[in-house]
């Protein structure tokens, strides 16, 4: 650790309470949080773990106005199943608050109020959308539009799912409001904007000169396209024209509330507030002293409010200390497609939890093996069942557990005394002394995938270990050795135990019991002769099991039924035809009719020739159908049909009709037939 902090608050991105969380959720900062907080406590600092609800934006409103229920009802229900999935996976918030709390809006209305009254906001009048039916201004997602960029038809307001671009609502070509389908007007309206371009020069310093070497890649990348942009920083709006959320606490601001880049980032100093208060403890160190590490997790969606606009609210605010690193990371896809809630392109974490219970290190496992720390990374269940398979069960799973079953069998359970040392076994022993350091580097400097392939070489390492020494053969030569090597062997498992626990809680926990011992920390790690001899292990436990083909499959079908759907909503539906009175519609007579026979017309490719029964008599009808089902197996079949259609003359036979049929976008025809069987001639109206 360069700098020895005195004590941590790590926060992570505020998640919208619109929906159940899911795997991009958990891969994008809430794992790799979870596992730097988890390795500092066990290192023995003082940490501050804070996250909470996002429940204000637009996001919430939409899904409000979509089920038909209140703002504030959606984010209780999903404010409550966030903070639920969060505890299963073992995900060691110190404080989950909330953005609806009190003390949130109190403190993120101060923190505006102060910049306020320090006169660091430009008031400006600019032309936002409105839609004049609904008489209110559009928010970003509120407007639908084609993408000026890709020409996709559905892209919002502010950015464009299909190609990625970032847009602004008048960029969209032919916008239409999603309250009202209509297009919207521009109209005037007043916001509080914030001048960046006055931090332009701090930022650059503090970012791409004093942080050019420990921060990510990815998030120096964003930085630097935005503080080098050509025409500098843009001053940006931190209120908005809604209803819902934090009002602006100012005069004439009516009918305003902040924006979700002043709002949510505050949350992380109200949701401390809450906690320290609750522990009876002084927030302000946590986020006033220098000697006090902050450190953001987000995904790359984040990056900007978290690396430049929310800095600069705090420096301007003067009191606050600046985060040491925002270690962001990119997103995950699943199946090689974006992850998506409205299209229900996801793994649902609640979902998971039913079909997987028990099993959610491995999901916590896989990814972050496979984290999108760099780049976009893609999450597929044949990964994840060859992860699990291969490494966890193979290698990890079957070290521990032969080494505990050798000792239960051999020793009753009581860890052997140690003999003489081999030349290998030295060999070993050193690398185990070496290999927390190795671990530590790599979480320190937020690489958890190089982190976690190193707990994995460390297991593979012990499992190496018994295969080239053997005791099940050496047990019938050389007892003495035996002893040495499950000794041995034991203290490399320990010494997994503590250094897996950031990544796998609950498999370090089941081992922490198999060893017969209270949790061990990261300051014990490194030591060949944690367990001592004599002492006796606790009871045997499964650590980790196959899982088979067949439960992968399960899950790809799902997905792939979840896009047959997708795809069925996607079709575009024949636009209606002009509107028609009652009476013209009840001049049409249509009935159910049975087919009593069919054959097709000699050269007609399209057209068959059945005979039916109306009910009123047998008729003939000509039906262009031929393509679409075989004469045989329309025969005895129930249809519906239009019978007072003047009759026509084709290919020398009077059809006295038309069949009705549904067309799909393929083309293909569909016959509609009665749910049961019903008399010929039965009328439909
Ligand atoms: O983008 C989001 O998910 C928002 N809820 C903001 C998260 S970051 C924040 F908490 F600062
Ligand atoms: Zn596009």
């Amino acid at each position: 650790m360069s700098k020895n902090f005195k004590r941590y608050t790590v926060t992570s991105a505020l998640p919208y309470a619109n929906g159940p969380l899911h795997i991009g959720h958990l891969a994008g900062c809430y794992i790799p949080s979870d596992i730097y907080v988890r390795y500092l406590r066990s290192m023995g600092r003082d940490v501050a773990y804070i996250c909470g609800s996002d429940e204000h934006g637009v996001a919430i409103t939409i899904k409000a106005r979509k089920e038909g229920l209140t703002p504030q009802e959606i984010v209780d229900r999903y404010h409550e199943m966030m903070k639920g999935s969060f505890k299963e996976f073992g995900i060691s918030f110190d404080h989950y608050s909330r953005t609806s709390a009190p003390i949130h809006h109190e403190t993120a209305s101060g923190l505006f109020r102060d910049l306020y009254d320090k006169g660091e906001f430009i008031e400006q009048v600019t032309e936002q959308y409105f839609d004049e039916e609904a008489g209110q201004f559009l928010a970003d997602r509120y407007i639908e539009g084609t993408c000026p960029k890709c020409g996709n038809e559905r892209a919002y307001g502010d950015q464009c799912e299909k190609c990625g671009s970032s847009l602004s609502p008048t960029e969209l070509i032919n916008p239409k409001s999603k309250l009202s389908g209509n297009t919207p007007v521009l109209k005037e309206t007043k916001h509080w904007f914030l001048d960046l371009a006055k931090y332009g020069d701090f930022l650059k310093q503090w970012i791409l000169v004093d942080h050019a070497n420990d921060w990510k890649n990815n998030v120096l990348g964003q930085c630097r396209s935005w503080l080098e942009a050509g025409d500098g920083l843009q001053s940006r709006s931190m209120t908005r024209d809604m209803d819902w959320g934090i009002k602006v606490p100012v005069e004439g601001a009516e009918g305003k509330v902040l924006y979700v880049w002043f709002d949510a980032p505050i949350g992380y100093i109200s949701s401390t507030k809450e906690w320290a208060a609750e522990k009876g403890i002084d927030w302000e160190p946590y986020w006033k002293d220098q000697e006090t590490k902050l450190v953001h997790f987000i995904g790359k969606d984040n990056i900007v409010f978290h690396c430049i606009i929310f800095p600069a609210i705090l420096k301007t605010h003067g009191d606050f200390i600046l985060p040491d690193n925002v270690p962001a990371n990119e997103f995950l896809n699943l199946e090689g497609d974006k992850i998506s809630t409205s299209r229900n392109w996801a793994v649902w974490l609640h979902e998971y939890l039913e079909e997987f219970p028990g099993k959610q290190d491995v999901l916590r496992y896989v990814l972050t093996a496979n984290a999108p720390e760099t780049k976009d990374n893609d999450f597929t269940w044949k990964d994840f069942q060859g992860r699990n398979n291969s490494e966890l069960v193979a290698i990890y799973g079957n070290f521990v557990n032969r080494a505990v079953v050798l000792t239960h069998k051999y020793y009753q359970g009581v860890i052997p005394q140690r003999g003489k040392l081999t030349g290998y076994d030295e060999e070993v022993i050193a690398v185990l002394e070496e290999f927390p350091n190795k671990i530590s580097a790599s979480i320190e400097r937020y690489r958890f995938r190089e982190a976690l392939s190193f707990v994995m070489e460390f297991a593979r390492l012990g499992n190496k270990y018994l295969a080239d020494t053997e005791p099940w053969k050496v047990i019938k030569t050389d007892e003495v050795r035996t002893a040495t090597i499950l000794n041995i062997a034991l203290n490399i498992a320990a010494n997994l135990a503590i250094v897996s626990e950031p990544f796998l809680p609950f498999t370090a926990a089941k081992l922490f019991k198999m060893f017969g011992l209270e949790k061990m920390t990261w300051n014990q790690a490194g030591n060949s002769q944690l367990l001592s001899a004599g002492h006796t292990l606790g009871e045997m436990g499964l650590l980790f099991e196959k899982i088979e083909d067949e439960t992968v499959e399960k899950q790809v079908q799902k997905l792939m039924d979840t896009k047959t759907q997708n795809e069925a909503a996607n079709v575009p539906v024949t636009p209606m035809k002009d509107i028609i009175s009652y009476d013209d519609f009840a001049k049409l007579d249509m009935r159910v009719v049975t087919v009593l026979e069919a054959e097709p017309m000699p050269k007609s490719k399209k057209l068959l020739k059945l005979k039916v029964d109306t009910g009123l008599g047998h008729h003939t009808v000509l039906s262009g159908v031929a393509e679409h089902f075989d004469p045989a197996f329309l025969i005895g079949k129930q249809v519906t049909m239009l019978i007072n259609l003047a009759p026509r003359k084709m290919m020398g036979i009077d059809s006295e009709g038309m069949i009705l049929m549904a067309e799909d976008k393929d083309g293909k025809l569909k016959l509609l037939q009665p749910h049961e069987g019903t008399a010929s001639g039965s009328t439909i109206s």
